[in-house]
């Protein structure tokens, strides 16, 4: 009885449901650091696997478990393991598979920081690396050294929508396992795997969770190597929060009608800012005019996805006045959220860049990067169309 314990026991040790007979409809958050063990035989028999349990949430939660468990079958994966962020996932992969002295192979065009924590790995580690471009696969190949342990490109690639051939980047690798950064695309637009790469990588911030209120990364491959990037990821704490996984699962549950919504909208969009006079030029797979047209038309059956990107005839200036006239799509540096936001490359995702590292990509001074929301289609357009009437 609580009268036999002092207030500072009761205190202390209070918060504890009893077990009862009903089980919740919904997963609950398991907000624990640590889970209470029956003794040293059960903490053997969770430790090597023999029985279900889980010790320590660093290394595992059912939260956890239930995210990766869910992204791995939708990839066609077999297993996947989420990390504190998108970048956290990243460090994690890059620990498991490169040391000192390998190489890495990874497409010119990369998510801004992706690119950033390359550099750092060679200056830093010493590991090698050689930026290709993604849209050449027999670059790709002809960059494959003795050393070469990873190669990394991202499909749709930010923030000019370029959908790279997988199948052929594959081919042209070897044995050279590819990681595809798939965040634009999703598992409802493409599965990596199913083309050939070895793993397949996602900032779940993005279109998994689609709510704009997560920090979290999943990677799924096989068994082997996601075992090798699990181990990294407790060894370093990059381990993912209960709380962010139980919010993703929630947001995958509507993932594909928001990725077919966004698409359908984007390339609407897509089609009507192409005829505005303020526009230079837009970038979205659907145009018969974008780059890699065939390539996304092939390799992306379902849809292009939320994200497209135009240019301002007047550059840094001209995209300054565009935010300021926006009055309720805001200036958001990120993507994939429920709403509509707009993003400025050369100032967020690819500020690390110089600017003629920029210049030779083709990201310039007026493009603006549009994630296309849940909203309704003619709203945006009568948005974008008056704000863009004050340039
Ligand atoms: C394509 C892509 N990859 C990776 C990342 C990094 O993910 P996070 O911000 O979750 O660390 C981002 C973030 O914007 C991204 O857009």
């Amino acid at each position: 009885m609580d009268t036999e314990f002092s207030g500072e026991t009761i205190c202390a040790r209070g918060g504890w449901v009893p077990k009862f007979a009903t089980q919740t409809s919904n997963p609950p958050i398991y907000m624990t650091t640590a889970f209470d063990v029956d003794g040293l035989e059960q903490l053997d028999d969770i430790a090597s696997g023999r029985v279900a349990g889980y010790i320590y949430t660093r290394d595992s939660n059912p939260n956890h478990e239930a995210f990766a468990a869910d992204v791995a079958r939708l990839e066609g994966a077999e297993a996947a393991v989420a990390c504190a962020s998108g970048m956290g996932a990243m460090t994690a992969v890059l620990l498991a598979h490169v040391k000192t002295g390998d190489h890495v192979i990874a497409a010119k065009v990369l998510y801004g920081r992706t690119g950033q924590m390359l550099n750092q790995l060679q200056s830093q580690f010493g590991v090698e690396v050689t930026f290709v471009d993604a849209l050449d696969p027999a670059a790709f190949g002809q960059a494959v050294t003795p050393r070469t342990k990873l190669a990394i490109v991202e499909n749709i690639s930010n923030p000019l929508m370029e959908v790279a051939d997988i199948p052929a980047l594959v081919a042209a690798l070897g044995e050279v396992p590819l990681l595809v950064d798939s965040t634009f695309a999703t598992p409802v637009l493409q599965r990596p795997i199913e083309l050939g790469a070895k793993l397949v990588f996602h900032s779940a911030s993005k279109y998994l969770n689609g709510h704009g209120d997560v920090m979290l990364g999943v990677v799924a491959g096989n068994y082997s190597a996601i075992r090798k990037v699990r181990q990294m990821m407790a060894l370093f704490g990059m381990n993912s929060n209960p709380m962010e996984c139980w919010l993703a699962s929630r947001g995958l549950r509507t993932l594909p009608l928001r990725m077919a919504r966004v698409s359908q909208t984007a390339q609407e969009l897509a089609n009507y800012l192409r005829t505005l006079p303020q526009v230079a030029r837009v970038f979205y797979p659907s145009l018969p005019e974008h780059t890699t047209h065939a390539a996304a038309t092939r390799l992306l059956p379902a849809g292009f996805g939320g994200m497209l990107s135009f240019e301002l005839p007047g550059g840094r200036e001209s995209v300054a006045k565009l935010f300021k006239a926006l009055e309720e799509i805001p200036f958001s540096p990120t993507l994939a959220d429920a709403r509509t936001t707009v993003s400025y490359p050369t100032g967020t995702s690819h500020k690390f860049m110089s600017a003629a590292e920029r210049a030779s990509l083709g990201i310039n001074d007026g493009l603006v990067r549009l994630s296309v929301g849940l909203e309704d289609l003619a709203d945006l357009k009568r948005e974008l169309q008056t704000a863009l009437n004050v340039l």
